[in-house]
């Protein structure tokens, strides 16, 4: 009996987990660099015309992709004038790896969201304010 009802649990989460995986996708990844783009400050508008959806994702500047699941895994923003906070849609892009927001303009806190990133594994965030 107990046994059953921890088959029933595992299969719920293993469900769960699924339906997770299917509802994220590269889109995913390109709404939460879209909302980035709309909140940060770019000063030098780096960001401008080549985060746009009139291009493939992962040739956006500053993006790297992983070849088995093509989708974002690092973010390399540094040094490209970068201001405002970071906002929390970082938490959406869940195959990244690396964040770099180095040496830019940006104030305030790493949002929260950046714990639900299971494969994070490198953030650098220094000579910011
Ligand atoms: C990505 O997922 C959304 C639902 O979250 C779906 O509407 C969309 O068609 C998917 N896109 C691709 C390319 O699979
Ligand atoms: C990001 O790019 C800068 C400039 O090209 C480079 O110095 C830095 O090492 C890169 N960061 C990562 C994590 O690769
Ligand atoms: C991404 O994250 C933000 C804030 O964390 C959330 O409000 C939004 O619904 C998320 N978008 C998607 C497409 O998951």
């Amino acid at each position: 009996m107990v046994k059953k009802k921890e088959h029933i649990a595992v299969a719920m989460s293993l469900g769960i987990i699924l339906a997770m995986t299917t509802l994220s996708n590269l889109t995913t990844d390109q709404s939460a660099l879209l909302a980035f783009k709309a909140r940060v400050v770019d000063y030098q508008s780096v960001l401008t015309n080549i985060w746009s959806i009139s291009y493939p994702i992962c040739t956006w500047i500053g993006i790297s992709c992983g070849s088995r699941h093509q989708r974002v895994t690092a973010l390399n923003l540094s040094d490209i004038g970068l201001g405002g906070t970071i906002p929390p849609h970082l938490g959406n892009l869940t195959f990244l790896v690396s964040l770099d927001v180095a040496h830019n303009n940006f104030h305030g806190h790493l949002p929260n969201e950046l714990g639900q990133l299971r494969r994070l594994r490198f953030i650098r965030f220094g000579f910011n304010k």
